[in-house]
């Protein structure tokens, strides 16, 4: 049989081809940080999660690791710690929102040698660049109804909403958080591994806000319930209370695998959970939070997936399509984190969310 001969031309077409998604994937990314900081950025705007607090406390990690040995996880270390909450993405806490929780290892609102975000639900919306694009063009928000035609596109992103979002909150310390995404980890036994990451409540307190069985509709349409009492800051005061009375105590937990030549890709999908039973969730630290930053410190916080040691950061992406493409663009988009920051010193900070005004906003004013 003739063997069939990989020739000069076949090598060149594949090195090219490759070339150019990875260019495409570099050019998206600076487009799209760019619109994000020209657009919203520099109005004093997150791309989402303006609605947020934030706190400041201590992290310890745990003195009996149960995951691989890691130099900067290192065993009884003590960090300090500041995190923020918050709802994506309206101005109004009672809205039927995915919630968050950002975590830095420091007390500075920007700097910190580790940042990790987070959002409620075990899986996500979208699971590439190219899917997130589709995410943001199909959002059509209209007075707190959006992503109709998202869903209707993609029922893998409204299967994703399901599972996200968090009407029925009743306080953001009883939430469980999730990275989704896999990162880097190269602990001390230099074996290249991957690592997820999530927050629960110190104290097991059942989750709360779970809608078990919500229309396809009740998805889209994320407006206040008619006849709502809740207020639209009820979860800032709320968290501002407990951290007041007795702290808000929270376990940072991690799952790892080792990584191998021929891993399957969907094994970086984020839509698709790691098997619990084969890759457990470990104690890695536990934090408390002992007071909470006013409406301009919290503001003025944010967090970025370069501030991650090299052991523990983004995985390479390939294409618009990799999985890996999500946290590539993330990482692409340090311009919108600065942007919004210069506009605080240009045109001042943007006001705290007034208790009483129009419901079911996005925007200041509307
Ligand atoms: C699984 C995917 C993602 C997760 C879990 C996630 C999570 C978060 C969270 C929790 C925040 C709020 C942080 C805070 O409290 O300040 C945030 C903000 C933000 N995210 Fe994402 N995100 C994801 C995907 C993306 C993608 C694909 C982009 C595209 C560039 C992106 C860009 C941003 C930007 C620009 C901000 C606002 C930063 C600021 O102004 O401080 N995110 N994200």
């Amino acid at each position: 049989m003739k063997r069939k001969k990989i020739t000069l031309w076949g090598v060149l077409y594949l090195w090219i081809s490759e070339a150019i998604d990875k260019f495409w994937l570099w050019l998206i990314s600076k487009i799209f940080a760019f619109l994000i900081a020209v657009f919203m950025s520099l109005q004093g705007r997150r791309m989402s999660h303006n609605n947020g607090i934030a706190g400041q406390g201590w992290l310890h990690i745990v003195d009996d690791p149960k995951f691989p040995e890691h130099p900067f996880f290192r065993k009884g270390e003590t960090f300090p710690v500041r995190i923020r909450h918050a709802s994506a993405a309206f101005l109004d806490d009672a809205m039927n929102c995915i919630r968050s929780i950002s975590i830095k290892f420091s007390h500075h609102h920007l700097k910190s040698p580790f940042d990790i975000e987070m959002n409620t639900g075990v899986t996500g919306l979208f699971w590439s660049a190219a899917s997130f694009i589709a995410f943001a063009r199909n959002r059509q928000e209209k007075w707190g109804v959006e992503y109709v035609e998202y869903n209707r596109q993609y029922p893998e992103g409204l299967e994703g909403a399901k599972i996200s979002v968090r009407r029925h909150a009743t306080s953001f310390h009883n939430l469980h958080y999730y990275c989704k995404t896999p990162f880097l980890f190269i602990g001390k036994d230099q074996i290249k591994r991957y690592a997820k990451y999530r927050v629960l409540p110190a104290d097991n307190e059942k989750e709360s806000g779970i809608d078990l069985h919500p229309s396809d509709w009740d998805l889209s349409n994320q407006r206040i319930l008619p006849h709502e009492t809740r207020g639209r800051n009820f979860l800032k005061y709320e968290y501002e209370e407990r951290v007041r009375k007795k702290e808000a105590k929270y376990r940072l937990q991690i799952q790892t695998r080792v990584a191998a030549d021929d891993d399957d890709p969907e094994i970086f999908n984020n839509m698709v959970p790691w098997n619990e039973d084969i890759f457990p969730w470990h104690d890695l630290a536990h934090f408390h939070i002992d007071h909470t930053l006013d409406w301009k410190e919290s503001t003025l916080t944010t967090f970025s997936l370069n501030n991650m040691p090299k052991t523990l950061g983004v995985l390479p992406a390939k294409s618009i399509y990799d999985y890996n493409s999500l946290n590539y663009m993330r990482k692409h988009s340090e311009i919108a984190r600065k942007a919004r920051l210069l506009s605080y010193k240009i045109w001042g900070m943007v006001p705290p969310i007034p208790d009483n005004d129009n419901r079911n906003c996005e925007e200041w004013g509307q």
